[in-house]
């Protein structure tokens, strides 16, 4: 049984379509459809996931950062003061001229780790977080 399909328009910055080019070139994907459909199955998956966090978890977020945005380091630091419990463990990287990653560790409530990764995830010149949970 197929699926009915709808069609939407999107507006992305051309250096991401540019990207998603190259991995459409690299990967068997017949049309941008089909990636950013694959893409979005992901996203949905990920967001239900993160909703799913509860009780006492421990992870890691990874996040890549400009630090040339305007007050981008104040914020980041006042969450991180801010969660100061939950945060276990900052390990920062200078991996380009103007990018950063860091590694958060985190301990405490899925709820709360879940959160944080939002919230960082908000703030204009992060450009990407990630989220990874381990059992106990
Ligand atoms: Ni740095």
């Amino acid at each position: 049984m197929s699926e009915e399909l709808n069609r939407i328009s999107l507006t992305i910055p051309e250096n991401l379509l540019d990207q998603l080019d190259e991995v459409l070139e690299k990967k068997d994907y017949s049309s941008r459809s089909e990636a950013i459909r694959d893409a979005l199955r992901d996203f949905l998956t990920d967001y239900r996931w993160k909703e799913e966090l509860k009780g006492k978890q421990r992870g890691v977020v990874v996040m890549v950062y400009d630090y040339d945005v305007k007050g981008l380091n104040k914020k980041l630091l006042d969450i991180q003061h801010e969660e100061r419990d939950l945060i276990k463990s900052v390990q920062h990287l200078h991996v380009g001229r103007h990018e950063c990653m860091e590694a958060i560790i985190a301990n405490g409530l899925g709820e709360r780790i879940r959160d944080l990764t939002d919230s960082l995830k908000s703030l204009d010149g992060v450009k990407q977080v990630k989220l990874a949970v381990v059992g106990r």
